[in-house]
């Protein structure tokens, strides 16, 4: 019998792990680390496919290639099945993911001696917020990712209901996982029984940390590349004021590579040639030219962290243009997450409402996932859980801690 390697597939992190002796054992997935970014470098020099640090060592050295992060965002949009050449094949993103899945593998069997015929993948208890269909494609599409990697056969275990497994709370009461990593929130009640756990619901939510950058860089960096600035009109006098959408997809991480394409550049050119803040749309048209989008997003992403452990970060943009900077205060961060927040605590008032109890009855909440370290995240649960005690686990490793234990038992 071949032993299941579980995997927790996440839109900016991966990891993955078997039970050993009953604990979990993490995968060196690269030399000395357990965890992986999410990350595929298309190596235009060498024709080589580079994953995980490698990939963003070749983003950061600007090396001729093509980027890509957040794939996760895309399974379940029409998107995953669209082909496209690159370096000289016709690949989908299914391929694309399979590719970084198959990475994962034969690290794990080449660590381990041994084959990984089936996989144990977490999966966010929804990829898309309010959309049935979408959710099911999306589980559709990951599966033929992983089928299309050479496993045989994958299960799937709801993200947080793996960091439930994983979570050795003691105590009778009901206790809350809230996981937020890059893509999705996810949550679960649960509780402890002699046997083991007993999940009494799951919910989520499709926000993350990838939201998050959006939302900052929409608010507090997008200006710098022309938005809401005027363009003259083609004829006659007035100005009219630039299209939106460019700057959000430029600050939306999975976004970005569509934007490096012959008709986008032709559509900037024009608004360039008309702008009446001309440096913007200069800076824009570089940005486009030099494949500089990812180098913003992974600076908005710097700032956010910086300002939320600090107190005041700094989107630091010399990759962009020598001395561009933008300062991001707590209170800037705030502005951008208060409309986020709403939304987090409906979702956890309806996996309350679905786990059949009252936010009084939650003893413990268990906090995992990158953007669970958000202090205005961690404020928003307590004012909606008061009583609750607050927990943090190994924010980057709880899921795979708990999918790796579940592996000793496949169905
Ligand atoms: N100290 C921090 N403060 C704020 N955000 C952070 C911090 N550290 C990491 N993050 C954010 O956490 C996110 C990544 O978290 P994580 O690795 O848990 O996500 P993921 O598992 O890949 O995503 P998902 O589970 O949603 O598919 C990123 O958006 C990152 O910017
Ligand atoms: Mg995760």
């Amino acid at each position: 019998m071949t032993q299941t390697l579980g995997i927790d597939f996440g839109t900016s992190n991966s990891a993955a792990g078997i039970s050993m002796n009953g604990r979990p054992f993490l995968i060196d997935v690269e030399a000395g680390e357990n965890t992986l970014p999410t990350a595929v470098f298309f190596d235009f020099d060498s024709g080589k496919t580079l994953f995980g640090r490698q990939a963003e060592r070749a983003l950061i050295n600007g090396d001729d290639g093509r980027y890509m992060r957040a794939l996760k965002s895309i399974l379940g949009t029409p998107l995953m099945h669209e082909s496209r050449m690159m370096m000289g094949e016709r690949i989908t993103f299914v391929d694309i993911i399979a590719r970084f899945l198959k990475r994962l593998k034969k690290r794990a069997e080449d660590l381990c001696y041994q084959d990984f015929d089936h996989a144990l993948s977490g999966r966010p208890v929804l990829f898309h917020s309010s959309d049935p269909e979408k959710n099911a494609q999306a589980l559709k599409d990951l599966t033929q990712c992983y089928l299309a990697a050479g496993f045989k056969s994958v299960d799937f275990m709801p993200e947080p209901e793996a960091a439930a497994l994983a979570a050795g709370q003691k105590g009778d009461g009901l206790k809350l996982i809230v996981d937020i990593g890059g893509g999705t929130s996810d949550f679960t009640v649960f509780q402890n029984t002699l046997q083991g756990i007993d999940i009494l619901a799951s919910h989520g939510l499709r926000l993350g940390g990838t939201n998050f950058d959006r939302s900052i860089s929409f608010d507090h960096v997008m200006h710098l590349f022309g938005k809401d600035s005027e363009i003259r009109k083609d004829f006659g006098a007035g100005t009219h004021a630039a299209p939106r959408a460019i700057f959000h997809d430029l600050a939306t991480w999975q976004m970005i590579p569509f934007l490096y394409a012959p008709e986008v550049k032709r559509k900037v050119a024009d608004l360039q040639r008309n702008a009446v803040d001309r440096p913007a749309y200069d800076r824009l048209m570089n940005v486009l030219d030099d494949h500089l989008g990812h180098d913003i997003a992974f600076a908005v992403e710097r700032g956010k962290i910086q300002a939320n452990m600090d107190g005041q970060g700094m989107i630091n943009l010399a990759t962009v243009e020598r001395d561009l900077n933008q300062p991001l205060s707590a209170e800037m961060l705030t502005t951008s997450l208060t409309p986020h927040m709403g939304s987090l605590t409906s979702a956890v008032q309806e996996t309350l409402t679905l786990a059949g109890c009252t936010p009084d009855q939650i003893d413990s909440v268990i906090f995992v996932g990158g953007s669970s370290l958000i202090k205005d995240i961690s404020s928003t649960v307590k004012t909606t859980l008061p009583q609750a005690t607050l927990h943090y686990n190994d924010a980057f490793t709880a899921i795979i801690d708990g999918l790796a234990l579940a592996t000793a038992n496949p169905r």
